[in-house]
C-alpha cells in the first residue's frame, strides 16, 4: 500500500499543525499529497481549502486573510471557509458566482488543527483524561519523518523491537515476548500487556523513580489508520498516556505529532525531562523506520514480508484497513477489479 494511492485514507482526521502556529496569516500544509491552505475566519474558527487557486493555481497559503476569508496573493480572488469565491477584485460590479475551491473538514482538538479531506469515518480519537483536574499535557514533537505512517504505527505496537532498537534506553537484553492480548474496537483495537523494562537514567528522571528495572502495565489503543493512545501505568502510580498521531504528507513522508497526558505536575517532573526521554526513544525508532520500505503490503498474498507471532498487532492493523477498504469500495470499481 502506498498511502497516496489509497482513497480510503482521505476519510480520516489528521493532525496538521499546532493551533498556536495558525495566527492571522494563512498556513500551508500537505495531506496525502494534497496541498492544503489553513486560516482562521472572523470567529477564530480554523478553515481548510485546497492550496491551489482556481484562477492560475497560485498557492492561497501565500496570501492573506481579509474579513475572515483567504485572499489569493496573485490577483486577489477571495474565498470563504466553504471554498466559495466571494470576490474577484477585477470585476467592477460584484456578482455572486458559482465557482469555488475544494474545502475540507477542519477542527481543533488537544491544541492542534486537524483536517479530513473527505467526510471522516470516525471522530478524532478520544482521550478521556485530557483536560481533567490532576492531569497535564506535555507537547513533545511535531516533525517530519521520512517513513510511511503504516510502518511508524505498526512499530508503536511491536513488542519485538524493544530489546534491539531500544537497547540503549529501556530495552532489556532479552528478546522473549511477554504475553499480550488484542481486543477489537469499532475503530481499531486495544493492545494490553505487562512488560519488564530497564529503568535507564533518563527514564528514572522522567518517571521520578529510582529502581533499576520497572514494569509497564500498558493498555494501548490503536485508532485507524495511524493513531496511538497508549496508557502506561508504572508501579509508583504514574500514568503516562502517549498520544501519537501520524499524518501522511505523501508516499514517503509523515508528519509525526506526539504529546503525553500525565497525572503528575511540573514540580514532580519538568516537561523538558519528560520530553528528553521520549526524544531518545523516538530517535532510536526513527533511525530504523526511515530505512524501511514505504510500500506496505496489506495482504499476505502480496507476499513480500514474513511475519512472526509478535507482529500480530501490525497484521491486525492491515486486516482492519483492508476490511474498511472493501467496505468503502464503490460497487462498480469492486466489479472492475
Ligand atoms: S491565481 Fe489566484 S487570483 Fe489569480
Ligand atoms: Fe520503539
Amino acid at each position: 500500500m502506498r498511502v497516496c494511492s489509497t482513497p480510503l485514507l482521505r476519510k480520516f482526521w489528521y493532525c496538521v499543525a499546532p493551533s498556536a502556529d495558525l495566527t492571522d496569516r494563512p498556513l500551508g500544509t500537505r495531506v496525502l499529497d494534497q496541498p492544503v491552505a489553513l486560516w482562521r475566519d472572523t470567529d477564530g474558527t480554523a478553515r481548510a481549502v485546497i492550496d491551489r487557486c482556481l484562477h492560475r493555481t497560485a498557492r492561497l497559503s501565500l496570501g492573506t486573510v481579509h474579513g475572515g476569508n483567504i485572499v489569493c496573493p496573485y490577483h486577489g480572488w477571495t474565498f470563504n471557509g466553504h471554498g466559495q469565491c466571494v470576490k474577484v477584485p477585477q470585476l467592477v460590479e460584484h456578482r455572486p458566482n458559482p465557482f469555488g475551491v475544494e474545502a475540507y473538514h477542519c477542527a481543533e482538538r488537544y491544541g492542534y488543527v486537524w483536517v479530513a479531506l473527505e467526510e471522516p469515518l470516525f471522530d478524532i480519537p478520544a482521550i478521556a483524561e485530557f483536560g481533567q483536574p490532576g492531569w497535564r499535557q506535555v507537547h513533545e514533537f511535531h516533525e517530519v519523518w521520512n517513513a510511511s505512517p503504516q510502518r511508524i504505527i505498526e512499530n508503536a505496537f511491536d513488542p519485538a523491537h524493544i530489546s534491539f532498537v531500544h537497547k540503549d534506553s529501556f530495552g532489556r537484553d532479552d528478546p522473549s515476548i511477554d504475553p499480550f492480548r488484542i481486543d477489537d474496537t469499532p475503530d481499531g483495537f486495544v493492545f494490553t500487556n505487562v512488560v519488564k523494562v530497564v529503568n535507564a537514567e533518563h527514564m528514572k528522571a522522567a518517571l521520578a523513580m529510582n529502581d533499576d528495572e520497572t514494569t509497564r502495565d500498558s493498555s494501548n489503543r490503536f485508532h485507524l489508520p495511524f493513531s496511538r493512545v497508549g496508557r502506561i501505568v508504572y508501579p509508583n502510580g504514574l500514568v503516562h498516556i502517549l498520544c501519537t498521531f501520524l499524518t501522511p504528507i505523501d508516499d514517503t513522508r509523515t508528519r509525526f505529532t506526539q504529546f503525553v497526558v500525565r497525572n503528575d505536575t511540573e514540580a514532580d517532573v519538568p516537561a523538558d525531562t519528560v520530553v528528553a526521554f521520549d526524544r531518545q526513544v523516538t530517535r532510536e525508532d526513527l533511525g530504523i523506520l526511515e530505512s524501511t520500505d514505504p510500500d506496505v503490503p496489506l495482504d499476505r498474498s502480496e507476499g513480500t514480508e514474513v511475519h512472526m507471532m509478535s507482529d500480530r498487532p501490525g497484521v491486525a492493523m492491515r486486516r482492519q484497513l483492508r476490511a474498511l477498504m472493501q467496505q468503502h469500495t464503490p460497487p462498480e470499481s469492486a466489479a472492475a477489479t
